[in-house]
């Protein structure tokens, strides 16, 4: 996984090619600045008190939830992804206002499909699973930001994989009590047919709840 990529300590932060996870961000101010606005995502969370974040990746996504007022565990498989949120919620946690939201985070590194069996196993349930897959390939002159090229090559062996997606959605819903969101772009068919979607701009938040 990734193995010609190493991590780098630059101006106190852990980087990958130059990325890191700052909270303290303006990016991430406005990103927890959106949870007042109406928009899809929250929509998509009605009556979610604890989510499980199966595709942490830089914890934007995370971080939205935690703002939401939700308790978020979440969960990322590559070793190298997972250190950079470890080292973003440890600078995180020397914040005063950022420490009390990140008492709610449990991160974990790990594949969500393993973990959600073995919830199922120990009868541990939570409210809300929540899928954030690597987009498909779409045919675009148009590149993606920064960060989302370092996670594309980082991540390459990871590209479209239908079917695992629909197996984290199904796991997800023998998990939760109230829903699965699964993110997706806006152009991309759904995986397996939704009971609800959230539509922005660009991207799409399809709900599952068990029939
Ligand atoms: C598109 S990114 C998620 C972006 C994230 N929502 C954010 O806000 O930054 C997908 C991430 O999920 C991780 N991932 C994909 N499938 C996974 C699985 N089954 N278990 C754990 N992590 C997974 C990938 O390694 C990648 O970092």
């Amino acid at each position: 996984m990734g193995n010609t990529f190493q991590l780098k300590t630059e101006e106190g932060r852990v980087a990958l090619e130059g990325v890191s996870v700052d909270f303290e961000s303006h990016t991430m101010k406005l990103v927890g600045q959106s949870v007042r606005q109406n928009q899809p995502f929250k929509r998509s969370l009605k009556n979610v008190k604890s989510v499980l974040d199966t595709t942490c990746g830089l914890a934007k996504d995370s971080f939205f939830m935690l703002n939401l007022g939700c308790k978020v565990t979440a969960l990322e498989r590559h070793p190298l992804i997972y250190e950079l949120v470890v080292d973003g919620v440890s600078r995180a946690k020397k914040n005063a206002k950022l420490s009390v939201l990140f008492e709610n985070f449990h991160l974990i590194l790990g594949d969500a499909r393993e973990y959600m069996q073995s919830m199922k196993e120990k009868g541990q349930r939570i409210d809300a699973v929540y899928v954030d897959p690597m987009y498909p390939p779409k045919d675009t002159s148009a590149l993606p930001k920064k960060e989302m090229q370092i996670l594309r090559s980082v991540l390459a062996h990871e590209s479209h994989r239908e079917e695992e997606i629909k197996e984290l959605i199904q796991l997800g819903l023998e998990v939760s009590d109230v829903s699965v969101v699964l993110k997706r772009p806006v152009w991309a068919e759904p995986p397996l047919k939704p009971m609800a979607s959230f539509e922005g701009k660009m991207v799409r938040y399809d709900v599952y709840k068990k029939s």
